[in-house]
């Protein structure tokens, strides 16, 4: 595979990516997912599905588990019904905790792929298996394992958007809501760290930590298309407003940043901020739960377009937007025999779950053992990332 010398050298420690970004961002994939989201339901049709979705919940003891990014109606529905939104470390924790047989996950495949892992017993549902992420086309495992062939002498610390192969791979897995915390106290124990894929939420570790990595360059066609320069534009326009940003977004995004966290940490910086207006660096899918949980505030999209701008996703990720009240519907409603067949089901290869569960477990082993790491990492830092 062909090798870029693309290296970087920051002032506090070294990330070389030293991997061919995979070209997982393209048109033809957002086309395709694109393609696959289903319409906009309202009125009469769209309650009608709500009142039988919760039906069905109920009649086969199912729970919803959904992500911020997807549809109002959807994390509405979960919360109406005992389910649960929340960032992906949180979905995790709570789909393992949960005592319901089927969790029903509203978000992108991994997710899914995570609450099979650690519940293998339970049935996991998704509206739509095809409901990938941009992290993870661009990861594939038998590269990346090439990549951690080459670098035995690291610990190889993965973020939750990846296959269970990849994670198979992995000695422990991040979320952003704990990336930070982890890194720091993997590099306070003298360890060098292989990270993958983000190679944003990468940079943005190791320049707060000062750890040893080495990055794997992928990158999320979302946070990707925040533009730096159009945002300092709309920072001068609205200079009290606190700017909010996801970490997988660009170094020019973050460094405009009041805020840098977990989707759960940006609700939270927006809930509690004493601003009364935000610009939001992330999924516009988050602006519902921010609406709701701090009504009175003026909530402001950060810009994609301008110079360079490719409007691949304009805010919105096109797989989280592949979760839908039919597909919900149809993933609770299936009546075929052959559980193999079962279109909405998510399967993970029995092996490769085995390994993956590890790197899992130690990150929600460390978070519910270090709170008060997770809290340093929170506010011990330049920028503010961190469990929520
Ligand atoms: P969070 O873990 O912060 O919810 O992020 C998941 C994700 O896919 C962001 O694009
Ligand atoms: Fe993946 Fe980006 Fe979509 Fe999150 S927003 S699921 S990182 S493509």
């Amino acid at each position: 595979m062909q090798k870029t010398s693309e290296t970087l050298r920051p002032s506090m420690g070294q990330v070389m990516f030293d991997f061919p970004r995979q070209d997982a961002g393209g048109g033809v994939c957002t086309a395709q997912a694109w393609a696959r989201v289903p319409e906009a339901l309202e009125g009469h049709r769209r309650d009608a599905l709500l009142a039988e979705m919760k039906d069905l919940l109920a009649a086969r003891n199912a729970v919803l588990v959904a992500h911020y990014y997807v549809d109002g109606a959807i994390q509405d529905l979960a919360w109406d019904t005992g389910g649960f939104v929340a960032d992906s470390l949180e979905m995790a924790r709570f789909g393992k905790n949960h005592k319901a047989q089927t969790l029903v996950v509203a978000g992108v495949r991994f997710m899914g792929e995570t609450a099979k892992i650690l519940s293998p017993e339970k049935t996991v549902l998704m509206p739509d298996l095809e409901a990938t992420c941009s992290l993870d086309l661009g990861c594939p495992a038998e590269d990346f394992a090439a990549f951690c062939d080459a670098h035995p002498d690291r610990t190889v610390v993965v973020y939750a958007n990846t296959s269970a192969a990849v994670k198979a791979r992995a000695d422990v897995m991040v979320t952003s809501s704990c990336a930070l915390a982890v890194v720091h106290d993997l590099h306070e124990k003298g360890q060098k760290i292989l990270f993958a894929p983000d190679r944003h939420l990468g940079r943005y570790i190791q320049e707060q930590t000062g750890a040893d990595m080495l990055c794997w360059e992928g990158h999320c066609i979302v946070h990707d298309e925040f533009k730096a320069s159009e945002l300092a534009a709309l920072k001068a326009k609205h200079p009290k407003a606190m700017v909010v940003v996801h970490p997988e977004a660009t170094k020019g995004v973050i460094d405009l940043a009041d805020v840098v966290g977990s989707t759960s940490a940006m609700i939270k910086a927006v809930v509690e901020g004493a601003a009364q207006e935000y610009i939001v660096a992330t999924d516009q899918g988050i602006l519902h739960r921010m609406r709701q949980l701090a009504p009175g505030k003026r909530l402001i999209e950060a810009p994609t377009a301008g110079t360079s701008a490719t409007c691949k996703s304009c805010a919105h990720c096109p797989w989280m937007a592949m979760n839908g009240l039919v597909g919900l519907r149809d993933c609770l409603a299936y009546k075929g025999t052959d559980t193999a067949q079962n279109p909405f089901e998510v399967f993970v290869d029995q092996a490769i779950g085995a390994k993956a569960v590890n790197c899992i477990d130690r990150m929600l082993r460390f978070t519910a053992e270090n709170p008060e790491k997770l809290a340093r990492a929170q506010h011990g830092f330049v920028k503010n990332i961190g469990a929520a």
